[in-house]
């Protein structure tokens, strides 16, 4: 009877491909407890933008790129939508973030004079939120 044999070994293979498939997929990042709908939808721009990639899922910091806490000291959300959009004049003209970029083989993009920066990939109102995201520490603003 080797008809029914098989059939089992097929629906069996199927379960085990999709417990690969589920179980061992990519993770969902899951944004930070206590953010504000505004804060939320910043949150998601920067895992959209992949800004994790270089400071990290948490904005811990990475060897590619600076942590980012504490920025509230000294950002203000405009500022920090001037600088998502042109990196490059910001750095030339702020000395604090200067030694910052010297620190890393690749700046922030755009830095590098190659690549573009975030004006052109997401829309001003999407770098807005993401800069009232990034001013927020651990669910308190300015922390
Ligand atoms: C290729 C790596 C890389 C990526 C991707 C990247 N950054 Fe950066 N970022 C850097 C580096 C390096 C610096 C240090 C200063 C500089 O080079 O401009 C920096 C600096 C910063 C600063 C200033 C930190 C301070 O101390 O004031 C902010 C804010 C920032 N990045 C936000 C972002 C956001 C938001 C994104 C995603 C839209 C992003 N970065 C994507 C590498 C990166």
């Amino acid at each position: 009877m080797p008809r029914p044999v098989r059939s089992i070994a097929v629906v069996g293979g199927f379960v085990g491909l999709s417990v690969i498939a589920f179980g061992c997929g990519p993770r969902q990042p899951t944004p930070p407890p206590g953010l504000d709908e505004v804060q939320l939808a910043g949150w998601q721009a920067y895992v959209d933008l992949d800004c994790a990639a270089c400071h990290g899922e948490a904005r811990e910091g990475r060897r590619s790129g600076p942590a980012l806490t504490g920025l509230a000291r000294h950002w203000t959300a405009d500022r920090l939508v001037s600088y998502l959009t042109d990196p490059d004049s910001m750095v030339k003209a702020v000395p604090r973030l200067a030694l910052k970029a010297e620190k890393y083989a690749i700046g922030m993009p755009s830095a590098s004079g190659k690549s573009p920066g975030y004006g052109k990939k997401a829309r001003a109102e999407k770098l807005r939120v993401l800069a009232e995201y990034l001013l927020v520490d651990a669910g308190k603003p300015g922390g």
